[in-house]
């Protein structure tokens, strides 16, 4: 397939009006596009179009029954996709749209269940990318878009990334800047009494009940509240609501390890110890395979240091002799980082990537947790 592949930033929207006008055109007439949005790239085509799921998939490498989420560039494009929308959600779509956050809703009849994955909801994000609403209005259709990388793989968040993972799987490619989020968006359950996240994002479970609750003392009630429901769906559910969350994520190609940074310190002085050591006494084999029963360990003193990195907030990153790669100092800058940091681990050809337990460092915020829960996807190996 070839691939067409044009540049345009926010502020070219209006010189680049024809080519945008033209991935409308693509996108309407069935073919599939990626399209820059603030929280990662996506790969789109038709909503209304039952082969456009088949279409994303090829494109991505794999079949699946995954949802995927339906994107529209104004609120008429929303009675097209969803029905028996409550006032909170009007609430919520007032505060944080456009951005980043896809609510779930009942579908309408003419979104396709394979769009769907099956379900009788649609998950829908209005996005503040404005190349993105300019492309989904000149569509004059939803889209469905989800991350436009190869399945499995983190997702893409600069246009080189898309670029060269993308080329030659789908009609076009706009490369326009850095994402600036990083992390998808939240996706947030509105069909039950209360709304509830699915997958984390920039927007926390606390700021939604914040934006629904009248005062202080109906927000508490309404955490109290949470609390409950969630215990019973979880003793009742045992299948995770956003079927995505269930299949491996974001992996690079290297080994991913997350620790406390504490003892990816004391992991790499050991190494050092363990190394000079054998160089001293070359012979003692047996010995030292007592020394190294612990895998990692072993795999620590075996890799050469050119296929080690340690992924470190930026104030430790010097600490890990010469190891150290800063991913950010902010949760914002680290979130803005993470999946074009693991994509750059690749391009290094590094092998193992001790990353740190960052919990600690951003206990209580909501946006840290949820680049952690990426992580601990990314070093899942199911
Ligand atoms: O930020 C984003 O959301 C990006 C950009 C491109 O908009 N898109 C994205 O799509 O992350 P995708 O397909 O990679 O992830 C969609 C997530 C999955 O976890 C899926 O299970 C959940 O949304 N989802 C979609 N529709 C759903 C539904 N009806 N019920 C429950 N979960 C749903
Ligand atoms: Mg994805």
């Amino acid at each position: 397939m070839e691939t067409v592949v044009f540049s345009c930033s926010e502020q070219d929207i209006a010189c680049n009006g024809a080519l945008l006008k033209r991935a409308g055109r693509i996108l309407r007439e069935g073919g599939t596009v990626i399209f820059p949005t603030e929280t990662v790239y996506g790969l789109g085509a038709n909503a209304l179009d039952p082969s456009a799921a088949d279409k994303i998939y090829l494109a991505k490498g794999r079949p699946s029954d995954n949802p995927l989420i339906v994107h529209i560039s104004d609120m008429q494009m929303l009675d097209k996709v969803a029905k028996n929308i409550r006032p909170e959600a009007q609430r919520l779509m007032q505060r944080f749209w456009p951005g980043p956050l896809t609510l779930i809703f009942e579908k309408r009849p003419e979104i396709p269940h394979k769009i769907t994955g099956g379900l009788e909801t649609v998950g829908v994000r209005m996005p503040s990318d404005p190349i993105a609403r300019f492309v989904i209005a000149e569509a004059g259709v939803p889209i469905a878009a989800p991350s436009a990388n190869i399945s499995g793989k983190p997702s893409i968040t600069s246009a080189k990334h898309a670029i060269l993972e993308m080329t030659g799987r789908v009609d076009m490619i706009i490369q326009s800047g850095d994402s600036t989020i990083g992390i998808e968006s939240t996706v947030v359950d509105m069909t039950g009494e209360l709304p509830i996240v699915l997958r984390s994002g920039q927007i926390g479970q606390s700021e939604i009940l914040k934006a629904i609750s009248s005062d202080e003392a109906d927000y508490e009630a309404k955490c109290t509240r949470l609390r409950e429901l969630l215990a019973t769906l979880g003793a009742e559910h045992g299948a995770p609501k956003s079927p995505g969350m269930k299949y491996r994520h974001y992996s690079p190609e290297a080994r991913l390890v997350i620790l406390p940074s504490e003892e990816i310190g004391a992991r790499l002085r050991q190494r050092m110890l363990d190394r000079s050591a054998l160089s001293d006494e070359p012979s003692h084999s047996g010995e030292a395979d007592n020394l190294f029963e612990d895998a990692l360990q072993k795999e620590l003193r075996l890799l050469s240091k050119e296929r080690i990195r340690v992924l470190a907030i930026e104030g430790r990153a010097a600490n890990y002799f010469g190891y150290g790669h800063s991913i950010g100092a902010t949760a914002s800058e680290i979130g803005k980082n993470l999946f074009a940091t693991l994509r750059r681990m690749d391009e290094q050809k590094i092998e193992l990537v001790l990353c740190e337990d960052l919990s600690r460092d951003f206990e209580g915020d909501e946006f840290a947790s949820a680049i952690m829960e990426r992580l601990e996807k990314a070093a899942s190996k199911e």
